[in-house]
């Protein structure tokens, strides 16, 4: 490994402390293990990106124009990216192995290549012979995108240089390394300096700039967290190995906002933009099977129909069994509590299955009634009325509390065909093209079921 003439020092990550020896408990703040090796900054020079100098202006003087977003041609990435990538921006895409990362970067590459942009993907963790394979496998085969594979920081800097790209991938930040630094790839410290360089890097040459970034299984960015304030966008990119959706939402975003949810499937060529969710969601249900209900959930702006699903079952074990996918534990937790207390349905000793289908997540409180209703016909064995859609968040007093944008949402159920909607009585004036049942209570929801 070459070695340089910059010398290191440590800092701390929770308070900036500084010292030339490695100790295990900051001095500054007493926080342990918070130490990481990174170079000494040049005397006089600066630590961080920075911005050149430029005069002040009056507000009404700046362009607002600077940040226009380039599209990346995968139509869910930019509705959640607001539009596509800006240059001079560093995003970070982070999501467990095996998800699609490098899928995606690859692909995004498509799109900018065809439009005359030169894209540089540096891969840091499989060979050129891999990416290429891949590129073919997913269409993206272009002259106006090179491929490096390089670890090193230097080497990357110096292909920056060869390529001059207006758009540039790093797959991944955990396997880049500066030369200056002693520790590893990985460590901590070098994943803190090489994200700083990268950034530097991208804004002095104006390029838009996506880092891959593994997570592990509780969410984690493998690294430290200071890497999601170096950066202006951080997407994270999760989905079930063993399903085919895959979701990509802003955790961070500088140029809009974080509320936009992108569904994209894996296919045998690559990650395919969902057009249309509720038809994905709800394309193999049963209508009139007991334990099934669908709601509506809001992701960002964009609603969609999911089909819960609930079995209940006499306990196995002496502690009965909630297991849940894609919904919230806890307030599965309370709507059984509520169902026992306040409808008087006897449901707390029994094991408890629930789901949102398909992969969706449904942890809103707006999905609340669904899940009650499917608990309720799972456990009578009569399926709900399969015309209807069920929205209300269900308070410890087992009464229906408002859905935001349930406008929205209700306009979703009448586009696929839904004709009532079960409501909590403050969304009586809800103007929807769908016949409105105003409930109050839960248990009142549950006898407009008992008699439809
Ligand atoms: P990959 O992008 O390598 O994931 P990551 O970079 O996050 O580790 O892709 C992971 C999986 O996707 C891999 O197991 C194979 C599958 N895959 C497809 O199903 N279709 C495709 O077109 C490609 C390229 C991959
Ligand atoms: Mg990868």
């Amino acid at each position: 490994m070459a070695t340089s003439a910059r010398s290191t020092r440590f800092a701390c990550l929770h308070c900036g402390w500084t010292t030339n020896k490695w100790v295990g408990r900051c001095d500054g703040c007493g926080e342990w293990n918070g130490l990481v090796e990174e170079p000494v900054p040049p005397a006089g020079g600066a630590e961080f990106p920075v911005v050149p100098l430029t005069p002040a202006l009056p507000l009404t003087a700046v362009s607002g124009t600077d940040a226009t977003p380039h599209p990346t041609g995968i139509a869910e990435l930019d509705r959640v990216l607001g539009g596509g990538l800006v240059p001079g921006s560093v995003t970070l895409l982070g999501g467990e192995p095996g998800v699609g990362k490098s899928t995606l970067l690859l692909q995004i590459l498509g799109e900018p290549a065809r439009r005359g942009d030169r894209c540089l993907y540096v891969s840091a963790e499989e060979s050129a012979a891999q990416v290429r394979r891949r590129a073919e496998r997913v269409g993206v085969l272009h002259d106006g995108i090179h491929l490096a594979a390089a670890t090193n920081l230097d080497h990357i800097d110096a292909h920056l240089d060869a390529v001059s790209p207006d758009l540039v991938v790093v797959d991944s930040i955990q396997t880049v390394f500066d030369p200056a630094l002693g520790s590893g790839p990985g460590s901590v410290g070098q994943v803190r300096q090489c994200a700083h360089r990268l950034v530097t890097l991208a804004k002095e040459r104006d390029l838009a700039m996506v880092l891959v970034g593994h997570v592990t299984k509780d969410g984690d960015l493998a690294g430290p967290r200071v890497l999601e304030h170096v950066v202006d966008t951080v997407l994270s990119f999760e989905g079930d190995r063993h399903q085919a959706m895959r979701m990509v939402r802003a955790v961070k975003h500088r140029f809009g906002s974080t509320g936009e949810v992108g569904l994209l499937t894996m296919e045998a060529g690559g990650l395919a933009s969902v057009s249309d969710p509720s038809k994905m969601f709800l394309a193999d249900r049963n209508p009139r099977a007991p334990g099934s209900a669908v709601t509506a959930i809001l992701d960002g702006h964009r609603p969609i129909l999911v089909e819960i699903q609930a079995l209940l079952v006499k306990a196995a074990a002496a502690h009965p069994r909630r297991s849940v996918s894609g919904l919230d534990g806890s307030r599965v937790g309370l709507l059984a509590a509520v169902l026992e207390k306040r409808v008087g349905i006897e449901v707390l000793g029994l094991d408890w299955y629930a789901m949102a289908v398909g992969g969706a997540r449904a942890s809103e409180p707006a999905c609340d009634l669904a899940i009650a209703l499917a608990a309720t016909s799972a456990l009578t064995g009569y399926g709900l009325p399969h015309d209807t859609v069920y929205l209300g968040e269900v308070g410890l007093g087992g009464e229906l509390r408002s859905v935001h944008g349930l406008e929205r949402r209700l306009a979703e159920a009448a586009r696929f065909g839904f004709e009532h909607a079960i409501v909590p009585t403050s969304g009586a004036d809800v103007r929807a093209p769908i016949e409105l049942i105003p409930c109050k209570r839960l248990d009142d929801a549950v006898g407009a079921i008992a008699n439809r």
